[in-house]
């Protein structure tokens, strides 16, 4: 709900447990008063203070009053080059070369639904699901005018933002930074968490106390990267997975970003995000609009746990854009790591009858189909079919595994190109390069100009038969290197600030037409596993490969840290080989499965390679999983542990939202003799009620097994697992 009050200027957003507020005072600088759990509402700004304060300007309204000061004051949008030192949220150079942009309130209103962001990603609602509040700023010099969007989710406690910046001036406007989301606390004493790490150890957490300055974290390669994640975490020092005031901001985009934390001299504490500053300049000539990519917030008063579940249930709602719209999504084999470029259709058509036979429903041919792909080193651009490796091309393939009951998805990655390709001997120009300037090689390719509409054509034509392919269901979209020395030949020289962000929704434009073309298709995203793991990837592509690391140990904290912000159906986790090809280590068949169960679930071996009994254990997997696909994939998801802990397990649950049915995961840790007893404490089930364990004569009330927990087995051997099915009788 959102409650104008128009004559105090004081704009109320509320959703089912939080609140949210800005004021415009008498200087019509637009105040952040108040985020937190929901309270009754009136005028917050009393809970602002004001005092002289050295060193900290008064703008020219203010007369004498020295107590009044943008420097100190918590803003709703901070403007640049005035009186306020703290982090910019937008920051331009205006025709005379200045580069103060001094914002004040000129009015608000109110919109039925949620507003959408044409070529962005953003979260999507019924008009009776969600409101919009739009609030108009606007610089008295330039007539820059901001228009703040709020999408106010009340169901699911998400509010999302967005800017858009029009130039209504007569004189051309650069653009050097448009944030996404400015969040002023008056009040410090926040930790900042972030999530970070590097290719196959993606979205590790990272908590540290605010301290005084600025923090943060970004990416500068032009994907949101395996380094950081554009999702970051404010919460109360104390906080933990059930209790504290928690702060989540996503950034629902896919290119350079950067999140950043200032705490302030008088221990205020600003969040600001958005698109990357750094190459990034917008000209915004007269008239012209920039929108900038939409964020989204998330508030919890009780711990981190809620958080995440209010992302998952307004991402899984809201933001992905499933073409099976709820049905069961299939449980797929990928042939990446059971036959890597080595493979013809005699060897395909095996791996699939294998899976086949075991329960598998997809088969997904990765790379190495096309061009003279027969290694890393060349083909990209070449989409069309290696007929030595498939003759008589993709149809009798799919037929062939057609034939066999399964579904057939195929890989591809559009916005590349090798230089050993007929793309590039034809159009060397695509690629990303300043000319005179040789290009920086990332997996021995290079990227192609996707910010240009003729090269997206060329390779929208190139693929079109591929995704026409009869019997297509799936495509996994792959990106396998950073943006370099990024230069495009069809822009100015004053417009080459552009590029990044220009790929970026190039990248979704693509996406957006094969949506429009094969409605039915499943895309699933993947940037070397997880360098791509972003909101605005997933409103295109409703699962992202989650790491290509699918070592089960490693993978319990990939997809622990993945599970902060992102629910476990955008996670694609496949159980692989042993010994793992990223770790060398052996894991039990059974571990394998579970972990990759909780998540949008597969295998990426040679299943013929294993035994009789391993088989059976297979078939056992694929049919529980079928079983309980609504649980695990729409369920709440629960956090028992920290893997991060090295304690002794590792454990977590999904549950039903009334509580009845969870799912409880289990995997040990490295196990020592004569270890102590363990009981493990479960969340949210329902206390009076007593529950069935794995189907059997075992009744353990809700109660009990949440205050004083399940007893574990004493486990023999590392890396254990087990599975407990709860069901409410
Ligand atoms: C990187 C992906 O993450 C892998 O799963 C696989 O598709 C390879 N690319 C293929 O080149």
């Amino acid at each position: 709900m959102i409650v104008l009050d128009q004559e105090n200027k004081v704009f109320t957003l509320h959703t089912q447990n939080t609140t949210y507020q800005m004021k415009a005072d008498s200087h019509r600088v637009l105040l952040h008063t108040y985020y937190g759990p929901r309270i009754g509402g009136g005028d917050l700004s009393r809970l602002i203070r004001y005092a002289d304060r050295g060193f900290s300007p008064n703008p020219a309204e203010a007369g004498d009053d020295r107590t009044y000061s943008l420097d100190v004051l918590p803003q709703e949008y901070s403007g640049g080059g005035g009186g306020d030192f703290r982090l910019s949220a937008i920051q331009a150079e205006l025709a005379d070369g200045s580069q103060v942009v001094d914002l004040r309130f000129t009015g608000a209103e109110v919109r039925r639904g949620k507003y959408a962001l044409k070529g962005l990603p953003a979260f999507f609602a019924g008009e009776e699901e969600a409101e919009t509040l739009a609030v108009f700023l606007e610089d008295a010099v330039s007539h820059l005018r901001v228009e703040l969007l709020y999408g106010v989710l009340e169901g699911c406690d998400l509010i999302a933002r967005a800017v858009r910046v029009v130039n209504l001036g007569a004189e051309p406007v650069r653009l050097r930074q448009v944030a996404s989301l400015c969040l002023d606390f008056q009040y410090a004493g926040l930790d900042l968490v972030t999530f970070d790490g590097r290719h196959a150890m993606e979205r590790c957490p990272t908590r540290a106390p605010v301290r005084p300055g600025v923090q943060g974290v970004g990416s500068v390669r032009g994907a949101s990267s395996h380094q950081h994640n554009p999702f970051v975490v404010l919460c109360e020092q104390d906080a933990g997975e059930d209790h504290g005031l928690c702060y989540g901001a996503m950034l629902l985009y896919s290119g350079n970003f950067k999140a950043e934390v200032e705490r302030s001299q008088f221990d205020g504490v600003r969040l600001v995000m958005g698109i990357h500053p750094q190459h990034f300049c917008w000209t915004l000539e007269p008239g012209a609009s920039f929108t900038a990519p939409e964020a989204a917030l998330v508030c919890s008063p009780d711990g981190l746990g809620q958080m995440s579940r209010r992302f998952h249930r307004a991402i899984r709602a809201h933001l992905l854009r499933d073409p099976l719209e709820g049905r069961r999504k299939p449980v797929l084999i990928n042939s990446w790591e059971a036959a890597y470029f080595g493979f013809d259709s005699e060897k395909l058509v095996r791996l699939a009858k294998e899976a086949a036979a075991l329960g598998v429903e997809l088969f997904v041919l990765d790379d190495g189909w096309f061009g003279e792909r027969n290694d890393d080193r060349r083909g990209l651009g070449d989409w069309w079919v290696n007929e030595e490796k498939l003759p008589g091309g993709l149809e009798p393939l799919v037929e062939r595994i057609r034939a066999l009951g399964m579904e057939f998805g195929i890989w591809v990655e559009p916005e590349m190109v090798n230089e050993d390709s007929r793309l590039y001997r034809e159009h060397p120009d695509w690629a990303l390069v300043p000319a005179g300037r040789m290009p920086t090689r990332g997996r021995s390719q290079l990227v192609l100009d996707f910010s240009r509409a003729e090269v997206r054509d060329h390779i929208y034509e190139a693929l079109r038969p591929v995704l026409s392919c009869p019997g297509l269901s799936y495509v996994k979209w792959d990106m396998n290197r950073s943006l370099t020395e990024v230069w495009s030949a069809a822009l100015p020289p004053e417009r080459q600030g552009e590029v990044y962000h220009r790929f970026v929704l190039g990248v979704y434009d693509l996406l957006e037409r094969v949506r429009r073309d094969f409605p039915h298709l499943l895309v699933e995203g993947c940037c070397g596993g997880g360098g791509r793991f972003d909101g605005g990837m997933l409103y295109h592509t409703p699962q992202i490969w989650c790491s290509d690391n699918t070592d089960a140990v490693d993978r319990l904290r990939i997809q622990y840290g993945t599970s902060f912000c992102y629910p476990p159906c955008t996670m694609g986790a496949h159980v692989s080989k042993v010994p793992n090809e990223q770790t060398g280590r052996t894991v039990s068949l059974d571990t394998r499965g579970i972990v990759a169960m909780s998540g949008a679930f597969g295998y990426e071996m040679d299943l013929g390679e294993l035994d009789g009994e391993e088989k059976e254990q297979v078939k056992e997997q694929t049919a529980f999983y079928m079983e309980h696909f609504e649980l695990i994939q729409q369920g709440d998801h629960y956090r028992l542990s920290d893997p991060f802990q090295d304690g002794p397990y590792t454990a977590w649950a999904h549950v039903s939202p009334d509580g009845r049915e969870a799912l409880v995961c289990v995997v040990t840790g490295c196990v020592h003799a004569a270890a102590p007893f363990r009981a493990l404490r479960l969340k949210g089930l329902d206390p009076r009620a007593s529950y069935r364990v794995n189907g059997g004569e075992e009744r353990w009330p809700g109660d009990v097994l949440m205050a004083a927990g399940y007893p574990l087995p004493m486990s023999m051997g590392d890396y254990r697992s087990m599975r407990l099915y709860l069901e409410a009788e």
